[in-house]
């Protein structure tokens, strides 16, 4: 095919040694299958940034890490130089998070490495070297169901003891191979201990992934698994090993604001007839 501008460069510096075809093209990259140092490989090219929602960009910033303090000026200012850095950040995000999930046990593809706005990474595939289907077009048994939902479940636990909350997983971004889910698609993937979003994106994460799989196994729709990791992981007490339940005590005692209202009151009337006291004192 003709050599999309964004893979020049990588076929010039030899990273990449042919482009055999597009796979995809969604709102932030296109994605193709390349051969590079003679095996087939996945190249994510990431779009332009300013065709992206720079609102979205901020909500899953926050939290995010920028060491150098003239950067992250930048950033804030929106400069075309902060734009360029913001979209470094962005692509970073994605190739850290590739590496520190496949550390942590999580099934991503295996990244290469990220160069020039373009991510080479493994090629999920089935045994017969067809490119695996997504999620959302798979069917399957509840049994099937109820073992993908565990491990996939397993995998966002593993996820957020690595400190991440993915922040935009569903069916679409969950490829299905001969062994089993792999992750993908991680470029806002959020800092859990700092961003004030994380539980938010983590309930609805794990809300995504269940609904699905609830579809073949009626019985997830109960399960409660992005309450009971976070109550976990709050108190310091999630670890890779922990076992979930799914099962999580809702706390449903509703603040009692009469009654905080009249201690409130009570509280005030005391102290008002203690100055009133102190007053009569001073007048003897
Ligand atoms: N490593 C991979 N192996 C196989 N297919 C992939 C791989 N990465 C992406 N794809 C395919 O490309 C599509 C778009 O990639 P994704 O990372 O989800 O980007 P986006 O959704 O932001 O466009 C995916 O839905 C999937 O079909
Ligand atoms: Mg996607």
């Amino acid at each position: 095919m003709k050599i999309p501008k964004q893979l020049q460069p990588l076929l010039e510096d030899g990273l990449i040694d042919e482009v055999l075809y597009q796979l995809m093209s969604g709102k932030e990259a296109t994605v193709y299958v390349v051969k590079s140092q003679g095996s087939i490989c996945c190249a994510k090219a990431y779009k332009d940034v300013m065709k992206r929602s720079f609102k979205k960009a901020a909500q899953y910033q926050e939290g995010r890490k920028v060491k150098n303090s003239r950067r992250a000026r930048a950033m804030e200012k929106g400069s075309s130089f902060g734009r360029k850095q913001l979209e470094d950040a962005w692509q970073n995000a994605e190739v850290d998070a590739l590496f520190t999930l496949a550390k942590a046990g999580v099934r991503v593809p295996q990244p290469y490495g990220c160069y020039d706005g373009v991510l080479l990474m493994e090629l999920i595939t089935n045994e017969e070297g067809d490119v695996a289907p997504r999620l959302n077009d798979v069917e399957m048994s509840s049994e099937q169901a109820l073992d993908d939902h565990a491990q996939m479940m397993h995998y966002v636990k593993l996820m957020l003891c690595a400190g991440i909350v993915h922040g935009d997983l569903s069916e679409f971004n969950v490829l299905v191979d001969d062994y089993g889910p792999v992750i993908i698609d991680l470029p806002q993937a959020v800092n859990a201990a700092a961003n004030n979003n994380a539980f938010e994106m983590l309930q609805r994460d794990v809300r995504n992934i269940t609904d699905y799989y609830a579809q073949f196994a009626d019985e997830l729709k109960q399960t409660l698994y992005a309450e009971e990791m976070w109550a976990l992981f709050e108190a310091a007490k999630l670890s890779p090993e922990t076992e979930l339940t799914g099962y999580f005590e809702v706390d449903t005692r509703e603040a009692d604001v009469d009654t905080v209202l009249e201690e409130i009151k009570a509280a005030f009337a005391e102290e008002q007839a203690r100055q009133e006291r102190m007053r009569e004192a001073g007048d003897e």
